[in-house]
């Protein structure tokens, strides 16, 4: 088997290769391929939208693209969807708003595949994915046996299921089942999103509307993988206790931003990276993105390496500067 460049194949653009790259379009194909036996180590790529190479990759990459997009039930108020863990996630939401089908458009245009939304969790302006996913449906790569779990089963926290945990680098996710109502219930408390709407001039938005002023935000802050190599968020937000919060509001000139949360008190990373001095600031062909402290860049030709030192200053300088150590959001390689 032939190694293969995965440039086109992962959002920053870095350019590694695979020794061996198989592309998966059925579970028939997969099946095959196990039985064959696939030559180890291997791990499945989705969108490639939240993975940082840092080196090739000696084992054999798995390209997930199972496509399907199957009504399963549907009445008057809601419609059981199964979608194909390959497709396109932006895609998916496109075609359920134009359908007017409501509970997943606050979650237009993040990058990735179908597949990958569970993993993540995938969450923006105040919807998780959790809240309309009713089942996931994987192959285990060990065993070649097929699995449906239920939600209840998927462990979901914040950017996390079992997917991160017990079953990593385990599990063919090929089947995402969501339940998406007809009578939507819009969520637009992001001051954001109504401010979009305000512009748009709209009193009584449709899920359509909220779409829309979505993917307008997202366009203004988060910079395109196409034009700019990125993987949306790197860190995740950290969560830190009420007594950790009271000390670093104490050594902080100023009011230190949060939100509360059902486990301690949320302080953005981006807003931790601002203060750091680091937003838009340039480290060789890398940095943390202009209009969004927490996306790191790719400006052109930087490799995975050079990616991760960078992701490690901003780390120690938010370090030294508040004492929070961020988490990567992003799986390194
Ligand atoms: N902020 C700054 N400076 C920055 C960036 C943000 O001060 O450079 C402040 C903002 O002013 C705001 C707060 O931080 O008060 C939160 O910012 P924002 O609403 O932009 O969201 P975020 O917490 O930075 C999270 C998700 C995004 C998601 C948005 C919108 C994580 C790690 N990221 O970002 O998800 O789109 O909320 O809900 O939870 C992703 O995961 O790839 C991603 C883009």
């Amino acid at each position: 088997m032939t190694s293969k460049s995965l440039k086109e194949f992962n959002t920053f653009g870095v350019d590694v290769n695979a020794k061996a790259f198989i592309e998966i379009d059925s579970i028939a194909r997969l099946k095959e391929e196990i039985t064959k036996g696939i030559s180890k180590p291997y791990f499945v790529l989705g969108g490639g939208s939240n993975i940082l190479f840092t080196k090739d990759y000696e084992g054999t990459v798995l390209k997930n693209n199972v496509k399907e997009f199957t009504i399963l039930r549907e009445n008057k108020k809601m419609v059981h969807l199964a979608v194909g863990a390959g497709n396109d996630w932006h895609e998916t939401v496109m075609k359920c708003v134009e359908k007017g089908w409501g509970g997943i458009e606050n979650l237009s245009l993040i990058p990735g595949s179908v597949g990958a939304a569970p993993i993540q969790n995938i969450g923006a302006y105040g919807c998780e994915l959790e809240q309309v996913l009713l089942a996931v449906s994987y192959i285990n790569l060990e065993t070649g046996e097929e699995h449906k779990i239920g939600r209840d089963d998927c462990q979901f926290g914040y950017r996390d299921s079992i997917f991160k945990n017990e079953l990593k680098g385990k599990a063919f996710i090929y089947r995402v089942e969501l339940k998406l109502n007809k009578e939507p219930k819009l969520n637009t408390k992001y001051g954001d999103i109504k401010a979009k709407l305000k512009d748009f001039g709209v009193k009584e938005p449709s899920i359509a509307d909220v779409s829309r002023a979505i993917i307008e935000i997202r366009q203004s802050k988060l910079p395109d993988p196409k034009e700019l190599g990125n993987s949306g968020s790197f860190f995740k937000n950290p969560v830190v206790s009420r007594q950790q919060f009271r000390e670093v509001q104490a050594s902080y000139d100023g009011e230190v931003r949060h939100f509360k949360v059902p486990d301690g008190i949320k302080i953005p990373a981006g807003w931790l990276i601002e203060q750091a001095g680091l937003k838009g600031k340039k480290y060789g062909n890398t940095g943390m993105h202009a209009k969004q402290a927490l996306v790191l860049v790719n400006y052109g030709g930087a490799t995975g390496t050079e990616l991760i030192e960078t992701a490690k200053e901003v780390q120690k300088q938010v370090f030294d500067t508040f004492g929070i150590m961020l988490e990567m959001e992003v799986n390194v390689w």
